[in-house]
């Protein structure tokens, strides 16, 4: 058995034999009524109740012991140092050092001020509506083309901030389109004014046809009413990019160009310029906020022990309820309408980076990794899935994520007691919520009343935001991409590379050319038969409806 493998670890071991003997929540509660003073940590803005987990003492203390068998704080280091731990693309992943002060990043990495510069100026361009239209008119809409983490960072960071919006960005609206089908673009392009819309080509390959295919969409639209190219590539094109070259083949200016690099994940690229939609839409100094609530939990995360450290605890929670309790099902419920988005955005942070099955250096592994994680605003999703939660087969661990002040700029309001009283009942079914997955109502006897049952002991996370803002949301994503860091270092893996997305490009590439004009090609005659020939194995047509033979 491997010492590199989570299950050659002797701490891994100790665990195993503690989860057979775990007590369910409700005796946990009941043993020790001073257990959620115990198990509550704080890092600035963000504290973490972790009561309602299923661990005791014990537990807390083997998974202390793992976190240094695995050498957590050596890990870390490596990190932040630049190190290639992103071993299968044989690069750093330094999406630290975009927030990070410049005395704080390692050396030789000018180029992130000089970007960050380079986008404050465009965005100031744009707000102060020097950058015109081909017609000569001010911009008044942004649309960012892009998807994955070219999409969901700055799409969830624009809409959680809103009520922060600088006056300088007000005018400005700016809109998201991502779809392969063009459906987003198709609703957008009806009501915007081609004079007056900037769009933003954010893709860190520059090759993803998703967002490329958008852009080409957008590119007839604006040359239908701008037949100039060069006039139409200038004033309404941005290209974000790690390939310089790409974007220049596409047309776009170099005056039109922002620039990250490999050593910048997709998934953890919103810091760098990448986050431009961010910027334009609430303007650059709530970015520059962003960043400093960030580089706040970076210090955190490289200095707080185990135990009193917020994403190494979230990450060893994490592999003690997936590999020692099975609990193979993650809901992140915020009970915020501002983080609409955040499920979304942690679904691809998460599961794109630790849904591995090899260690980082490509050796199968015998445990499970990284969990399906999904959500959605935590009170709403009490009238969608929480019956599941309460009531299914299926042990699930939650995340509550809520903030503990709100409304404060609306106090001199007519309605500021009314929001006040929606806020306290939002409280008060997070708290429920959380209790009841928790204690569930051991009162009622299941034979008495089967369908009022409530086995309770699923555990859960409470993360109590003090106020949501910039800084503290640059924090929370942080908290996040840490505990991701530090969960793959515990399963061994490496979260920085994303392999099996590719093969399912490489076979849509190969299906196109059988595609096109598939309607008027497969349904009009009897040469149809030829044309089937023709097709790649294991394809068939019927109807002029192309399906995969089975087997
Ligand atoms: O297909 C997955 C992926 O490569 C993600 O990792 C990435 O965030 C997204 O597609 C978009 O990639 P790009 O920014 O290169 O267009």
């Amino acid at each position: 058995m491997s010492q590199e493998l989570l299950t050659g670890r002797s701490a891994f071991v100790e665990l195993q034999a503690l989860a057979e003997q775990q007590k369910p929540l409700v005796d946990l509660f009941s043993d020790d009524p001073t257990r959620a003073e115990k198990m509550t940590v704080a890092a600035g803005s963000l504290t973490l109740d972790f009561s309602k987990q299923r661990v005791g003492a014990e537990v807390l203390k083997a998974l202390e012991k793992l976190a240094l068998e695995v050498d957590l704080p050596g890990r870390i280091a490596a990190l932040f140092a630049g190190e290639k731990v992103n071993l299968s693309e044989d690069r750093a992943a330094l999406h630290t050092a975009l927030r990070a002060p410049s005395g704080k990043r390692p050396a030789g990495l000018e180029a992130v001020d000089e970007q960050l510069e380079r986008m404050a100026a465009l965005v100031e361009k744009v707000q102060s509506g020097v950058w015109r239209g081909f017609s000569g008119k001010r911009i008044t809409d942004v649309v960012n083309l892009g998807v994955g983490g070219s999409d969901l960072g700055p799409l969830m960071v624009t809409q959680a901030l809103r009520e922060y919006t600088r006056p300088e960005a007000a005018h400005l609206k700016v809109h998201f389109a991502s779809t392969i089908d063009g459906s987003q673009l198709f609703d957008l392009l009806a009501h915007l004014n081609p004079e007056t819309t900037l769009f933003t080509i954010s893709s860190k390959s520059f090759t993803t046809i998703d967002t490329l295919s958008n852009a080409d969409t957008v590119r007839a639209w604006l040359g239908g009413y701008c037949p100039d190219s060069e006039l139409l590539h200038r004033c309404h094109f941005v290209g974000v990019s790690a390939s310089a070259e790409k974007m220049t083949a596409w047309g776009l200016p170099e005056a039109n160009q922002l620039y990250f690099w490999d050593w910048v994940g997709g998934r953890f690229s919103l810091w760098a310029t990448i986050g431009l939609p961010i910027a334009l839409a609430l303007g650059m100094p709530v970015f520059r906020e962003l960043l400093a609530g960030a580089h706040e939990l970076d210090e955190h995360f490289r200095s707080a022990p185990p135990l009193e450290n917020l994403p190494m605890l979230l990450a060893l929670l994490g592999v003690w309820n997936v590999n020692c309790l099975d609990i193979r099902a993650h809901a992140i419920l915020p009970y915020d309408g501002r983080l609409k988005y955040f499920p979304s955005y942690l679904e691809q942070l998460e599961m794109e980076s630790n849904g591995k099955s090899v260690t980082r250096e490509g050796v199968p592994l015998d445990y499970a990794t990284c969990p399906v994680l999904w959500g959605e605003i935590g009170a709403n999703a009490q009238h969608a899935f929480y019956q599941l939660l309460h009531q299914g087969t299926q042990a699930v661990a939650s995340d509550f994520i809520i903030a503990a002040s709100r409304y404060e700029s609306m106090k001199d309001s007519g309605h500021y007691e009314s929001l006040m009283t929606q806020h306290e009942l939002n409280i008060a079914n997070c708290l429920a919520q959380s209790r009841v997955l928790a204690l569930g109502n051991a009162a009622v006897d299941p034979t008495d009343n089967p369908f009022r049952h409530y086995p309770g002991n699923q555990p859960s996370s409470s993360l109590v935001v003090d106020s949501l803002n910039a800084r503290s949301l640059g924090a929370l994503i942080a908290l996040y991409e840490h505990k991701v860091y530090a969960q793959a270092s515990l399963w061994g893996i490496n979260p920085f590379d994303q392999w099996g997305v590719e093969l399912g490009k490489q076979v849509a590439k190969e299906l196109l050319p059988y595609l096109n004009n598939v309607g008027a090609r497969f349904a009009s005659d009897d040469s149809d038969k030829s044309r089937r020939a023709a097709l790649p194995q294991g394809l068939r047509s019927h109807n002029g409806f192309l399906y995969l033979k089975p087997g």
